[in-house]
């Protein structure tokens, strides 16, 4: 079957492992008798200097087009970066929140799991990482403060901002029931984070939540505040199966997710509508310190591939084939350099670049 996906290299790192991703495929493709079609556009900073916008109208329908979307990362240094002296409208963050809401993303989901290979690369310790981890973090995302009215004025003499935080209850509701779904799936427990002894938006979100549980009986539902729920990410990640949340606070929690499994580098993301179509991303940034050197991790990227696999094309056996060549790849001893044993024992270890990387996952692809 040949299947349409429109690629978005992006800024930084981005074009670099999205091109190892691209390998990826490519490979499965060869092995199980599938095509692949790549259409790339522009996003973010490389599309505000060619177009002067981060994201052409053009350049969404194109999107809407494919059966699925991968992307790379966006964005560049906001201290030094001329896209940063931009209006914020014109900033290339501004093209990624524009494409999630074109394409109704409403659910953002990211795994957070620790590889029993990556134990040295956990920077918690060994007696809270021994018992390892395996949670999805499933973030709203078309809704709340990323998305609300904002503006800044002078009030009574003195610049004040503004930012919107703003959910109903459909958009609470079908996050939600995304999350149960999922849970059915797991190990049934879905753990909803919000900040309701302070936010009306909190209350609200736990009202709904609660609606949608008694609808799954089997699944257990907790809720916990977010500044505890940052802390229990440290202290003992093992409790969570689903972590349902809003837009800004699964932003945050989802980075710290990822640094407890090694590495921003190794956490994907799926973004979904209602239907199967969806946009794959890694959870990480553009890293532009790093761009350009062939040094960046590209296993979130491909990871997002796989989940691009197995949410839009329903082609499980391949992208459990990509999940497998990672694993591999790192029992083999492979790393790149965030990943690398961070206690400076590197017996059996090989530090690799970006491209090395996708090779080795390809030649591990059966
Ligand atoms: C992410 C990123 C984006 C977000 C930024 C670049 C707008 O941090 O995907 O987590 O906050 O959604
Ligand atoms: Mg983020």
């Amino acid at each position: 079957m040949n299947y349409r996906i429109t690629s978005i290299p992006g800024d930084g790192i981005g074009p670099e492992i999205v091109t190892e991703a691209k390998k990826v495929l490519q490979k499965i493709g060869e092995r199980y008798g599938h095509t692949f079609t790549f259409t790339d556009i522009l996003m973010g900073g490389a599309s505000i200097d060619v177009h002067g916008v981060p994201l052409t109208d053009e350049a969404i329908q194109t999107a809407k087009d494919a059966d699925a979307v991968l992307m790379g990362s966006i964005g560049g240094n906001t201290v030094t970066s001329p896209w940063y002296r931009l209006a914020p409208d014109k900033r290339p963050e501004a093209g990624l929140l524009k494409i999630r809401k074109a394409l109704g993303l409403f659910a953002n989901l990211r795994p957070a799991m620790l590889y029993d290979e990556l134990a040295a690369a956990c920077p918690l310790k060994a007696e809270i990482s021994r018992a390892g981890f395996d949670m999805m973090m499933l973030r709203e995302l078309t809704g709340g403060l990323y998305f609300g009215e904002r503006k800044t004025e002078m009030i009574d003499g003195k610049m004040t901002a503004v930012d919107t935080l703003t959910y109903n209850e459909d958009e609470i509701w079908r996050a939600a029931v995304k999350g149960f779904e999922i849970a059915m799936k797991r190990r049934k427990k879905v753990t909803s984070v919000d900040k309701a002894n302070v936010l009306d938006s909190s209350r609200l979100w736990r009202k709904v939540v609660e609606e949608v549980a008694a609808d799954y009986p089997e699944v257990t539902l907790e809720h916990m505040l977010v500044d505890n729920c940052a802390m229990q990410l440290v202290k003992n990640p093992a409790q969570f199966d689903v972590v349902l949340t809003e837009n800004m606070f699964g932003d945050i929690l989802s980075d710290e997710a990822s640094m407890i499994t090694g590495s921003l580098g190794m956490l994907p993301s799926a973004s979904l509508n209602d239907t199967k179509f969806g946009l794959y991303e890694p959870s990480g940034g553009s890293a532009p310190d790093i761009a350009g050197k062939g040094i960046a991790n590209p296993i979130a990227t491909i990871l997002s591939a796989a989940m691009m696999l197995r949410y839009s094309f329903d082609l499980d056996q391949e992208a459990d084939a990509i999940e497998a060549a990672v694993k591999q790849t790192l029992k083999d001893g492979y790393r790149t350099i965030d990943i690398m044993p961070q206690d400076g024992n590197t017996d059996g270890v090989t530090q690799v670049g970006t491209a090395k990387m996708g090779d080795l996952i390809c030649e591990r692809i059966v």
